[in-house]
């Protein structure tokens, strides 16, 4: 018998990034309050995530995608075990090529961003045509760690880059006249983006 606990504990153990209890809280509520029954996650490392949002959101599915052979692997393994897979579909692809055309249960209440941080804004506009008119997008790590506020200061070269790319998605959306965006300081840093009217 497999647990949520367990799950997390050993993602944790092997350096497996899940989302943080804040920020997965503050999800669980977002997702209560807007009474969604449809998710599509980008990102699915083991299934963690996923796993606690069915179990704790009523009537809530997820369409999931994970590029990593083995994540996707040990995340079939974690929903089958929880016996989730009814209302967890995982797909094992780069969510940037993949065709959307295969996944279940679109459109979508909320679409959740949690993969490859450089590719957030291409993520974005490959799926936000499946996300419902009155739905919203969840992305997180948008603080990385506080390192958006003090780039010039990062030493390592590639984590320069790459918080530069978080900066550029950040200021992208948040300029952006079409989505109404808003920003919240859980975890590490959280915004919800909406259609505007
Ligand atoms: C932060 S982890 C996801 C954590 C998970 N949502 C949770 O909280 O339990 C990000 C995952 O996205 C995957 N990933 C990165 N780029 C991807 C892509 N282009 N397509 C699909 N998966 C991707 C990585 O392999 C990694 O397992």
């Amino acid at each position: 018998m497999v647990s949520l606990e367990d799950i997390e504990l050993k993602a944790l153990e092997n350096d497996v990034p899940i989302m943080d209890p804040e920020g997965l809280d503050f999800m669980i509520d977002q997702l209560k309050e807007h009474h969604a029954t449809s998710l599509l996650e980008i990102g699915t490392a083991v299934g963690y995530s996923a796993s606690m949002m069915v179990t704790q959101v009523d009537h809530l599915c997820i369409d999931s995608i994970e590029r990593d052979h083995n994540r996707f692997l040990e995340a079939k393994k974690n929903v089958e075990a929880l016996g989730l897979e009814e209302s967890i579909h995982l797909f094992e692809a780069d969510a940037l090529e993949f065709n959307n055309d295969d996944l279940t249960f679109a459109p979508y209440d909320c679409l959740f961003i949690d993969a490859a941080k450089a590719q957030y804004q291409k993520f974005f506009e490959k799926y936000i045509g499946l996300v419902k008119e009155d739905g919203f997008v969840i992305v997180d790590n948008l603080d990385f760690h506080g390192m958006i506020y003090d780039i010039p200061h990062i030493k390592n070269r590639n984590t320069r880059a790459l918080v530069r790319k978080i900066k550029r998605f950040k200021d992208w959306i948040f300029n952006n006249d079409a989505y109404e965006v808003t920003y919240y300081g859980v975890g590490d840093g959280i915004c919800i983006i909406t259609r505007k009217d």
